[in-house]
């Protein structure tokens, strides 16, 4: 198993910047989008997937490296079978539409969650995607369907003791984390949820653990050019201590070389 490339914040500070290196939205109210112009609530997701379009666009032009949607919670599937099958057709549908484009601008695909539920069509097309795009460097695009955080941790450990790697009836931390889903990439440094609730509704939940959390009104199909910087400006403002106080942070230097290769 390879080991995480990454610093894991509650281990060893991770680098600061001004912009995320990694941004993770949880994408909401496109019901209510539709809903207040008397459309099916369909048609906020329809919108919502354009939404998704320039989200990623702006998210290479700002230099944010990763960028993690969630698009079908693990319990979505509680929903009415017609909007859960319409989500379904709409994932397909904008994967064969989009694909290509993303492929030519760079981007890397990847979707994490229980694939297990999902037909075998749209299974293949994932994977499909997925080699297709796998050494493109742009932007790292994980969508997040059928994920929950609570499954994430659960599966981890449970891969974790099918390898037999649980040293002396000790799951560790740094033992756990190469199974989570989203081992290849940094801990999320910015989270934006649109539409209102201040929730995380099973989302990364251990990767959440340091990350700077953002609430906003503006639904899904709202979140526009201004919407996106907004969030982006409360960032860059806030101060990002991991367990020290302010005067610390005035003489921290960027983490030493022990730290960076903490989990090299
Ligand atoms: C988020 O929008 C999209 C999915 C969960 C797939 P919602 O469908 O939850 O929109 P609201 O919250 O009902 O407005
Ligand atoms: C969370 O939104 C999941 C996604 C955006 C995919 P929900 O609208 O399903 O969340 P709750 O049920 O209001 O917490
Ligand atoms: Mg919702």
């Amino acid at each position: 198993m390879a080991k995480p490339r990454f610093l894991s914040s509650t281990r060893a500070i991770p680098e600061r910047a001004s912009v995320p290196r990694h941004l993770a939205i949880i994408m909401d109210g496109n019901g209510r989008w539709a809903r207040k112009r008397f459309l099916p609530r369909v048609a906020g997701h329809s919108r919502g997937v354009e939404v998704v379009r320039s989200t990623i666009k702006l998210c290479i032009e700002r230099g944010i490296r990763y960028l993690t949607l969630f698009a079908f919670s693990s319990e979505n599937w509680r929903r009415p079978p017609e909007e859960v099958s319409f989500l379904m057709q709409l994932f397909v549908r904008s994967l064969q539409k989009e694909i290509e484009r993303m492929h030519e601008n760079g981007i890397r695909f990847r979707v994490i969650g229980d694939l297990s539920r999902f037909d075998d069509t749209l299974t293949r097309m994932i994977r499909e995607a997925e080699a297709l795009t796998e050494n493109n460097t742009a932007l790292d695009l994980t969508i997040a369907a059928n994920y929950g955080g609570r499954w994430d941790i659960l599966q981890a450990a449970n891969q974790l003791l099918a390898a037999g790697e649980v040293e002396d009836g000790e799951i560790t931390e740094a033992a756990l984390t190469p199974y989570l889903s989203m081992a290849y990439a940094p801990e999320p440094d910015l989270f934006i949820r649109t539409g209102g609730e201040t929730r995380i509704s099973n989302f990364l939940l251990w990767q959440l653990a340091y990350t700077e959390l953002y609430f906003t009104d503006t639904l899904w199909p709202d979140f526009d050019e201004p919407a996106f910087d907004a969030a982006l400006t409360s960032y860059g403002g806030r101060e990002r201590r991991f367990g020290r106080t302010s005067e610390q942070l005035d003489t921290a230097s960027t983490p030493d070389s022990e730290q960076q290769r903490d989990n090299a």
